[in-house]
């Protein structure tokens, strides 16, 4: 991490005592505390979430839904409903003949994706208003997520994993804990986001010396408050260290190889440029080269862009104004 913006690093650890110490961590400790609850009380006051997006949490959480049950929620909501069908008659999906009913969409798309998608439109749209001006605003962060999303699945289906749309799903979640820190710390998150531009440092370095809590950790705890699957869970939380357990081998490691994919490819942007130490080892790992990545990437971009084009009225603006990336530390 870089030095100048670490914690307390005005402070001359060395000359103060053990009893000066043991207040700093509590002091710590304490706004760890308060700013968990914070996010937990802001969390559980689901009054604050569109009632649309609880009754996708229901029906993605029940294993019975069916593409019926998925339309019935989305089609009470017109314009979610038509951009859902702008985007299934797409270049994105390329079918040949018009498809007008939502349930018909939703069983061509599948259900698995078209709730992503509405999950992730609604919840971008009712939180995240960043100033278009800014670096990092809403369209390049989408943009991000997409990809990564996307990234993730092509790894996932390279790979002959089970369940590809489950990765497109963790990638298009990952990042979620900074819609909910610009929704609840609005002052610090743009601190973060200009201090990683300043001290050319990642997001998740940089918000070490702002925020009591990272968005990985805030992402895990709504993800968990809605009661979405573990793998979603461990997807977010660990998607800057890597796979921590057994039980889910791979899901964070393919999240952050697609995460750092899409910076290397300037594919959006989510708060920084600063490339993983982790990422070379990691590709290493899963035997994904440099061909691969070229490859992945370019059907990354192609999707995103055809996406982005529904979504937006607009391109990904190419680097989605994103700068070269840097080879760095987390
Ligand atoms: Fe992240
Ligand atoms: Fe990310």
């Amino acid at each position: 991490m870089d030095k100048s913006i670490n914690f307390f690093s005005n402070v001359p650890i060395k000359t103060v005592g053990d009893s000066t110490l043991n207040v700093i961590r509590a002091v710590i400790e304490m706004r760890k505390y308060s700013t968990r609850q914070l996010v937990r009380d802001n969390l559980k006051n689901m009054g604050t979430l569109p009632a649309i997006v609880k009754q996708l949490i229901e029906v993605l959480n029940n294993p019975w839904s069916s593409s019926k049950d998925l339309a019935k929620v989305i089609s009470v909501d017109p314009v979610l409903t038509s951009r859902l069908l702008r985007l299934v008659n797409s270049a994105y999906y390329g079918f040949v003949t018009e498809i007008e009913d939502l349930q018909h969409a939703i069983s061509l798309a599948g259900v698995n994706t078209i709730r992503s998608f509405a999950f992730c439109m609604t919840i971008f749209d009712s939180f995240f208003e960043i100033e278009k001006r800014h670096a990092f605003n809403k369209e390049k962060f989408w943009i991000h997520c997409l990809g990564v999303g996307t990234a993730a699945k092509y790894i996932a289906q390279g790979m002959r994993l089970d369940n590809p749309t489950n990765y497109f799903m963790a990638g298009l979640l990952h990042d979620i804990g900074k819609i909910f820190q610009y929704q609840f710390m609005v002052r610090d998150f743009y601190t973060v986001v200009n201090k990683a531009q300043a001290y050319k440092v990642s997001y998740f370095t940089a918000e070490k010396s702002v925020m009591d809590m990272p968005h990985t950790e805030i992402g895990r705890m709504a993800l968990e408050e809605w009661q979405l699957p573990e793998f979603l869970r461990k997807a977010a939380m660990y998607h800057h260290e890597g796979s921590p357990d057994k039980k889910f081998p791979d899901i964070a490691d393919i999240i952050l190889i697609s995460d750092n994919l899409c910076k290397s490819g300037a594919i959006g942007f989510g708060g920084d440029n600063i490339i993983s130490g982790l990422y070379k080892p990691l590709k290493e790992k899963y035997k994904i080269t440099d061909k691969h990545v070229e490859d992945i990437s370019a059907k990354v971009k192609e999707e995103v862009e055809k996406f982005s084009e529904v979504i937006n009225g607009a391109g990904t603006g190419g680097a989605g104004g994103a700068k070269q990336p840097v080879q760095g530390r987390t």
